[in-house]
């Protein structure tokens, strides 16, 4: 027997299955169990995936143990403090850092897709004023593929590109007209003259009969927390992507889908119910009470902000986001922000209490990203909008892997059926 297989034996029939062993460039090996049904007639069962790789992936690299998070081996440590959002979406589309050359033609394309059809903005009138920006943003975007829907051929490495650049850049430009609509405020175009970031702040807070200047501390705060949010490897939404995008949908109603599986408080929307409760909490003296609320298992109240799936040690964006939180507040004269206090202290005892510590749970990547937000003068509803914007590119990045890869098959799980066997159907007047 090979030693690059592992064998299971069925005690019940005594048959063996040789599965063979995937060696990965970092990380644990995998168990190819394709071929388990044929051999022992089984399935896996694995609810919410925790041991089951879907695909093969060179994008993103995650240790939860030791908090190591890299985009395409670079540590998102050094990214973050080096680099900026876009020359990191190059990174993560085509898998390495860019020449100046290339990073100035990158960052023209992307400017050169961030206006949005004129029609497009009627969509928004069929929105209440006070709807979700995500409910928005996940009808706008899908709606996308309506106006390239007879222009994009999957199968065509230029089409591909040209829908992964047209999402990029039209995010926040769809994001910023969803928070104007919200306003009541005229939408305000893109000016391609400024950064990615600071075109955003602009199309978010300008008004046409005021002059409007971009903020570098602001600017810069939001490109970090954007690279920090660009990927996450194998995650719900960006799996979700993966999943639509497997059956060969079109790439802008995939991501549609993407941005409906970010929205659950269990991923990106944690970032807002963070700031809620916060909120909500108030002062210092109520911590003890809703601790003890996350403690109790007959409430459904959790920590927001805690706990990952993946790191069981500490979330490294966790730690950078924190530090930068301390700094951006410090140098927009905000140091003083009682709500940064107040998340300081409910870590602090949050990661000194037994249950906490017993359950590996550390504050992640939407602990602090709230605060930064709301300094920067960002709604508490726009907050996971922000995630979905940087997120946008570790989805494209991962459609555009899944859909080049030549072993593609539809996403397509099995389950453990636990209905009624069958049964003949009983006519309404015999039913009692
Ligand atoms: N507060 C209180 N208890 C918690 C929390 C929390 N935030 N998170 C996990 N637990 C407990 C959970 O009740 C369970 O306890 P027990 O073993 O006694 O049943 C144990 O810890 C393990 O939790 P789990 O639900 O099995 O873990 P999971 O891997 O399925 O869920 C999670 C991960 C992130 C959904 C979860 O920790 C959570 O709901 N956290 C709060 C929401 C949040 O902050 N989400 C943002 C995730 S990071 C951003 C992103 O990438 O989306």
């Amino acid at each position: 027997m090979s030693n690059d297989t592992v064998t299971l034996i069925d005690n019940r029939t005594g048959k063996r299955a040789d599965l063979p062993i995937l060696d990965p460039t970092l990380g644990p090996s995998t168990v190819a169990i394709g071929g388990l049904p044929k051999a022992l007639g089984y399935f896996t069962f694995d609810p919410g995936f925790v041991a089951t790789a879907s695909c093969r992936s060179a994008i993103t690299y995650i240790d939860g143990e030791e908090g190591v998070l890299l985009y395409r081996g670079y540590p998102i440590e050094q990214l973050a403090e080096q680099s900026t959002f876009l020359e990191v979406a190059y990174l993560l589309l085509y898998g390495e850092l860019p020449t100046a050359e290339e990073l100035a033609a990158f960052e023209r394309s992307i400017t050169n897709h961030t206006m949005i059809n004129e029609s497009l903005k009627s969509f928004f009138n069929g929105f209440h004023y006070d709807a979700h920006p995500m409910a928005m943003m996940c009808g706008v975007v899908g709606s996308l593929s309506a106006f390239y829907y007879n222009h994009t051929d999957i199968n065509d490495p230029a089409d591909r590109d040209l829908a992964a650049h047209r999402l990029i850049a039209k995010m926040p430009t769809i994001a910023a007209a969803c928070y104007k609509h919200g306003k009541g405020e005229p939408f305000v175009y893109p000016d391609n003259r400024l950064s990615y970031t600071g075109n955003f702040l602009r199309m978010m807070f300008a008004i046409p009969s005021e002059p409007y200047e971009v903020d570098p501390v602001a600017e810069r705060a939001l490109d970090v927390l954007f690279i920090l949010h660009a990927d996450h490897e194998q995650n719900a939404s960006t799996s979700t992507v993966r999943l639509a995008g497997s059956t060969g949908a079109h790439p802008y109603a995939s991501v549609a889908a993407g941005i409906a599986a970010l929205w659950g408080p269990a991923h990106g929307g944690a970032n807002e119910a963070v700031l809620r409760m916060l909120e909500e909490i108030g002062h210092p003296d109520n911590i003890p009470k809703y601790i003890a609320k996350a403690k109790d298992k007959d409430d459904p109240f959790r920590l927001m902000g805690f706990g990952h799936r993946v790191y069981k040690n500490y979330d490294p964006r966790a730690k950078i986001i924190r530090r930068h939180c301390y700094e951006v507040l410090e140098k927009l004269g905000k140091r003083n922000e009682a709500l940064l206090d107040l998340a300081m202290r409910l870590e602090e005892v949050a990661l000194s209490d037994e249950y906490f510590i017993e359950r590996k749970l550390y504050p992640n990547v939407d602990f602090y990203t709230g605060i930064i937000y709301k300094a920067l003068g960002i709604p508490t509803n726009m907050f996971t909008v922000m995630f979905a914007i940087a997120r946008t590119v570790g989805w494209v990045a991962h459609w555009l892997e899944m859909v080049s890869d030549p072993e593609l098959r539809i996403g397509r799980p099995r389950q453990l059926y636990t209905g009624p066997a069958r049964r003949d159907y009983v006519a309404l007047d015999q039913r009692g």
